[in-house]
């Protein structure tokens, strides 16, 4: 169902929280399209460890910037002419973008990318800063919130059941990333003042969509 071609729809929120598997679902429904920018992150945090180099050496994460050709098509992630998609998700993927994603530089780069894909609308974009620094002038933006336990659960099952990681390992790897990604200076995570909060703790995907639609209706003024 196409409601409005234009809107341009924000979800963030931390880790394990279900901005993917919710952001996806609202956006086919809308006839919107989707962008992860966690992904953005990963493909710099893999490019730094391909390069051998430090996540705070701002020289070498200039220049690996500098030279980043990304393209992010019906979910493929491709970095520099190599499909990386199923090399991003891995737990020292995961810390390393966390990470890199507190360097001043990275974020400036991203910010550039992010922005030209938002520009027309018609998107629902997933992350940490989308309503508070990347689009500030949002349609409508959500935050999405879980205990650390449940999102913890949630990578769990995801994952393969931990994909060699155990529930504490992953819960104490959600820890790490929450304190990495909301104490950092520049675009912490954090709800923007006009985002709607949402705790899906103890609610499923279609649970979440539908109230999101709900908002988007009251929005757009629909029954
Ligand atoms: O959503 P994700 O788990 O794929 O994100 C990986 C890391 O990237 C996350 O720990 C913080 C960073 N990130 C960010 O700083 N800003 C965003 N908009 C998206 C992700």
């Amino acid at each position: 169902m196409v409601l409005q071609p234009t809107l341009l729809i924000t979800i963030d929120g931390p880790a394990g929280a279900g901005k993917t598997t919710v952001s996806k679902m609202l956006a086919r429904e809308m006839g919107y399209r989707y962008l992860d920018t966690g992904a953005l992150y990963r493909a710099v945090a893999y490019e730094v460890r391909a390069a051998g180099i430090r996540p705070d050496d701002d020289s070498g994460l200039e220049s690996i910037c500098d030279h980043l050709r990304l393209s992010l098509e019906e979910n493929r992630l491709v970095s520099n002419g190599i499909d990386i998609s199923d090399r991003i998700r891995s737990p020292e993927i995961s810390m390393l973008a966390s990470a890199v994603s507190a360097r001043p530089v990275v974020r400036q780069a991203l910010l550039d990318i992010q922005r030209k894909i938002g520009r027309d609308g018609g998107l629902v974009a997933e992350g940490r800063d989308m309503g508070t620094v990347v689009f500030p002038e949002a349609d409508l933006k959500f935050f999405l919130d879980a205990t650390v336990r449940q999102r913890a659960l949630r990578r769990y099952e995801q994952y393969d059941k931990g994909n060699g990681q155990t529930l504490e390992q992953i819960e104490h790897d959600i820890r790490c990333r929450d304190e990495n990604d909301s104490s950092r200076d520049i675009a912490p995570l954090k709800p923007a003042d006009d985002a709607v909060n949402i705790d899906s703790t103890t609610m499923t995907a279609r649970q979440v969509v539908d109230l999101m639609m709900a908002r988007v209706r009251e929005l757009l003024e629909l029954p």
